[in-house]
């Protein structure tokens, strides 16, 4: 019974996975399932059609499918998610890493910052801003907090795992660190409270703390503002990563802190997604 051909599979996982705002495509989202279970590719599963799966193959689809459908994201049931082309573990414990976050490592890896440049990873959830950068930059000396000791443990994980030397730190915010620091890197919670209830229903899988930003979404970027002056560098940078319709806020509430906007970059709809912040008084640094 459990020996069935690519194609069967394929048109029963189409018919199972209800189409919705979080499922676009449920025939494209079975075939990624497909391969996931049976640890290949999606471009030598859509080339081998006829082929049988094996039946304990068969069984993880089916129960992925069956949990995808109930709303399950889809890389809870694989465990895994890429971001900036290298696999992170992930679990209900920290946030699944998402696309837009990769604006803040390009932007990162386009300053030109110290050979040996101070680098601070504020809510590192599954570790993957502090692995990419530390993993792309070798000489940059970074560490990572999160208050949460489950994200903690999992972006541990995740540098080890993929070769990353990453200081993790359980603390509130930057609360214990010492500066100067060239480089603040920070994609804290910033979904308002009350919108929290309204999200879609993968992304209320992710962990409340990873999303939960209080009244306007801002009340921990604005904690993490007033402790940047005493952290950063003279020439250090702070890129945050925010919601729609926050640049604005942020740039206000920044100001008293002696930081200008630098830069606002936007996403692919639009967003202004990472805003760059620096020291009034900011000056080059060679070292
Ligand atoms: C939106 S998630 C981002 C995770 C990861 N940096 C990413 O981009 O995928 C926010 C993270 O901030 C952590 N966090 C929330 N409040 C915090 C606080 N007061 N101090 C440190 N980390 C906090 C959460 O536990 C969560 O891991």
């Amino acid at each position: 019974m459990d020996t069935q051909s690519v194609d069967e599979l394929l048109d029963r996982g189409g018919d199972a996975l209800p189409r919705r705002p979080g499922i676009p495509e449920p025939r494209r989202e079975a075939l990624w399932l497909l391969a996931a279970a049976w640890g290949r590719d999606t471009t030598w599963v859509r080339l081998h059609r006829e082929t049988t799966v094996p039946g304990e193959v068969v069984r993880r689809y089916e129960d992925w499918l069956e949990r995808r459908a109930a709303g399950v994201p889809a890389h809870h049931l694989t465990g895994v998610c890429p971001f900036w082309g290298r696999p992170f573990r992930v679990s209900p414990e920290v946030l699944i890493p998402r696309p837009e976050t990769e604006l803040l490592v390009e932007r990162a890896l386009a300053l030109e910052l110290p050979p040996r440049a101070r680098v601070v990873d504020v809510g590192t959830g599954s570790g993957c801003l502090a692995v990419t950068l530390a993993l792309e930059r070798p000489g940059w000396r970074v560490a990572a907090t999160d208050r949460s000791a489950a994200a903690l443990w999992m972006a541990r994980r995740n540098a080890r795992a993929l070769g990353a030397g990453a200081r993790l730190v359980l603390t509130d915010l930057v609360a214990g660190l010492t500066g100067p620091v060239h480089l603040v890197a920070a994609n804290l919670p910033y979904v308002p409270a009350q919108a929290m209830a309204e999200l879609p229903v993968e992304v209320r899988h992710d962990p409340r703390g990873a999303l939960d930003g209080g009244p306007d979404g801002l009340a921990l970027v604005r904690r993490l503002l007033a402790g940047l002056p005493r952290l950063l560098s003279p020439a250090g940078v702070a890129l945050l990563e925010l919601g729609e319709g926050q640049a604005e806020a942020v740039a206000r509430e920044a100001a008293p802190w002696g930081l200008k906007v630098a830069a606002r970059i936007k996403d692919l709809g639009g967003c202004e997604r990472i805003v760059e912040l620096r020291p009034r008084t900011g000056r080059r640094e060679s070292s």
